[in-house]
């Protein structure tokens, strides 16, 4: 079983995952109107991540038979001043989520939830990525500033971004995953 704290706050967590998908796609339309092929690859492939990252909480609700309560997802931002501004969001965004998953594990902690705190592990780890991840764009589109010739490169280079993570949810995340949590 699951107690109802940690049920609750992970149901949160899966809207805020859903946002986190919401918003990068509602990115993804931004870039691809003002022809950031790249860029769009990019997020899309973002969306499908932050979509798995809902499932697998969604699954581990699911192992400890426990209820999972989907409930309205907020309307993200679709308007961005340039691709630096747009990615600053990014980092923020995983800022915030970071600080969401370390009050889980902080719950699994006080609650002494040792499977929930092993499990949020993952999450862990993950936000380190996500973070780098904005980190070093926002840091090459800054070098990049203006020249239109470089951000086009670096659009490209952002384009080869493949999903490597499991998309077909009906076969389940975590047993796609593997034991050691690696896509
Ligand atoms: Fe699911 Fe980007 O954090």
């Amino acid at each position: 079983m699951i107690a109802k704290k940690m049920e609750e706050a992970i149901n949160g967590q899966i809207n805020k995952e859903m946002f986190s998908a919401y918003l990068y796609l509602s990115m993804a339309s931004w870039a691809e109107v003002a022809g950031l092929k790249g860029i769009t690859t990019w997020l899309k492939v973002q969306y499908h991540e932050e979509m798995m990252h809902a499932m697998k909480f969604y699954e581990y609700i699911i192992r400890k038979g426990g209820t999972v309560k989907l409930v309205k997802i907020e309307t993200p931002e679709n308007s961005f001043d340039s691709a630096l501004s747009m990615f600053e969001k990014v980092l923020t965004h995983e800022e915030f989520v970071t600080k969401s998953i370390n009050e889980l594990v902080d719950l699994a902690i006080t609650e002494k939830d040792h499977a929930s705190k092993v499990f949020l592990d993952w999450y862990v780890n993950e936000q380190v990525e996500e973070e780098q991840n904005a980190n070093e764009i926002i840091q090459t589109l800054k070098m990049i500033g203006e020249n239109k010739a470089a951000l086009y490169l670096y659009d490209k280079e952002l384009g080869a971004r493949t999903l490597t993570v499991p998309s077909d949810f009906s076969l389940g995340v975590e047993s796609q995953l593997g034991a050691a949590g690696a896509p």
